[in-house]
């Protein structure tokens, strides 16, 4: 089996984009290592209505990625066989350790608080400690952070995190794709999160500039 990546799920508005993220990685033939934060599973069932439950979580995942980004059911086939969970509070899982073998992580969607307690240490739960962890082994971190607007706190803390090695990526979409639907919006950040760690995927149309026709359309 293939390095798994780490998909730290927080608590900011936005668990459509991990959903997004998710199905890239496993589309692409990766294998994922999930955490997904206390506060996380609230933004799910607020946005989505679907539980995560720890005990359950493989059919809770199906169901959560098997959903569209307008909240429509079954839109997606989702197989996570190549999923591993591990439970936000287990300290002592693998992704806690720096021997434990990734290529890296990405945090979708990532709260202020995350944002804050990945530049200051914390390793409050799983999801921080992996992350501080990724960053002391020096491999890629993808930070799609979800608020708006951001403070002097929050922004400094970005700018440690990009000092650090990660990569900054606000949940922000474009609108030069060709969207028409909230799933391609969705889609485009997730795949801009998955270009930055070097993830090949078919999310959104690439710019290829003005004379080659804009946004190409292939997908
Ligand atoms: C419905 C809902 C939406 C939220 N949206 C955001 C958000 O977009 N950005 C953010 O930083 N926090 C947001 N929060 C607050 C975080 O969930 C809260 O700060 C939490 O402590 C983050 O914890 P975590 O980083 O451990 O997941 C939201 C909370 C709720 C209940």
């Amino acid at each position: 089996m293939r390095q798994p990546w780490i998909v730290g799920v927080s608590g900011a508005s936005g668990t459509p984009y991990a959903a997004a993220v998710l199905r890239g990685l496993l589309a692409a033939g990766e294998s994922v290592d999930l955490v997904v934060s206390r506060a996380a599973r609230l933004t799910l069932l607020d946005e989505t209505g679907d539980p995560l439950r720890d005990a359950h979580w493989a059919e809770d995942l199906r169901a959560w990625l098997a959903r569209g980004a307008d909240g429509k059911r079954g839109v997606f086939d989702a197989d996570v066989s190549a999923v591993r969970y591990w439970p936000a509070g287990d300290l002592a899982a693998g992704p806690s350790s720096g021997s434990y073998p990734v290529k890296g992580m990405l945090i979708v969607p990532a709260s202020t608080e995350a944002v804050a307690g990945v530049a200051l240490g914390l390793s409050k739960d799983l999801l921080q400690r992996a992350a501080s962890v990724t960053l002391k082994e020096r491999r890629p971190l993808v930070v799609a952070v979800r608020e708006t607007p951001l403070n002097g706190q929050t922004l400094r803390h970005l700018v440690t995190l990009d000092d650090a090695g990660a990569v900054v990526l606000p949940a922000a979409p474009a609108f030069y794709a060709g969207a028409t639907h909230i799933q391609d919006l969705v889609d485009f950040v997730a795949g801009r999160a998955l270009d930055a760690a070097g993830v090949e995927h078919r999310l959104y149309a690439r710019w290829r500039g003005r004379l080659g026709g804009g946004a190409s359309g292939e997908r």
